[in-house]
């Protein structure tokens, strides 16, 4: 039975993990909104500060997926969830690694493509990101464009993968949501 799999006691991801996963996922759910809504505003303070907040945001994604990566590996992450039938297995795993390649690569197409551009990328005010490519706006354009292509991947992705979650966590309620909690181990 499902809920006897939850009993039975299902190994949770790391702390620092699940710690990380939230404050990304939080990032993330906040970048893909101020980005589609930025570039409509009016010329002026208001859109200025949005494009360095989503600038700020998207540069501690791309940190804090390097610490991820780091962690994963040190730490170690449980393997698949026995209650998941091969192919949702194989979905779910392809998901994740999708993911983590998105955590990647949206990041640092926005940082060569703002490079490109010419604008600065100051990170929560603190300092000045370096640029990684010399000015040449008909390929920032390209870059930029691309930055969307794959910011819009990693939406659908994210759809996807709290659908998955929420079917686990409502309908099946085998455990898969609590591997992803904080809360006792077992
Ligand atoms: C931007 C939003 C999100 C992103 C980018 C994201 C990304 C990920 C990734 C990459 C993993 C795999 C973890 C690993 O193997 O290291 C994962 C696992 C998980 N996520 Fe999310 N997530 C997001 C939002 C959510 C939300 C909103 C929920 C719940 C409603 C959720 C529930 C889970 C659960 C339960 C797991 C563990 C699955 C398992 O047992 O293997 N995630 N997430
Ligand atoms: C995971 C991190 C990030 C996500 C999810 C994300 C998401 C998005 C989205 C959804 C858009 C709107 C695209 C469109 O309307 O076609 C966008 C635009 C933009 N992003 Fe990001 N972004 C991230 C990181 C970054 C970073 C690190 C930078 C620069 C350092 C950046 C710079 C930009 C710029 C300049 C635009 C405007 C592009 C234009 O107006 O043509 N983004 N981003």
């Amino acid at each position: 039975m499902a809920t006897a799999a939850v009993a039975s006691g299902v190994e949770r991801y790391p702390a620092a993990l699940i710690l990380l996963h939230w404050t990304m996922a939080a990032l993330i759910l906040a970048a893909i909104p101020i980005g589609w809504r930025m570039g409509d505003l009016e010329p002026g303070p208001l859109q200025d500060a949005l494009y360095h907040l989503h600038r700020s945001i998207g540069v501690t994604v791309l940190a804090l997926a390097l610490v991820r990566v780091v962690v994963r590996r040190v730490a170690g992450a449980p393997p698949p969830h026995p209650s998941l039938a091969p192919w949702q297995r194989t979905l779910s795993v392809a998901v994740h690694h999708l993911l983590y390649l998105l955590f990647f690569v949206v990041p640092i197409l926005g940082w060569a493509g703002t490079s490109a551009f010419g604008a600065p990328i100051v990170v929560w005010g603190l300092f000045e990101l370096p640029p990684i490519l010399p000015r040449n706006e008909p390929l920032s354009e390209i870059l930029l464009g691309a930055h969307g292509l794959f910011a819009s991947t990693l939406a659908g992705l994210v759809l996807l993968h709290v659908a998955g979650a929420l079917y686990h966590a409502l309908i099946r309620r085998d455990g898969v949501m609590q591997r992803m909690l904080f809360g006792r181990t077992g």
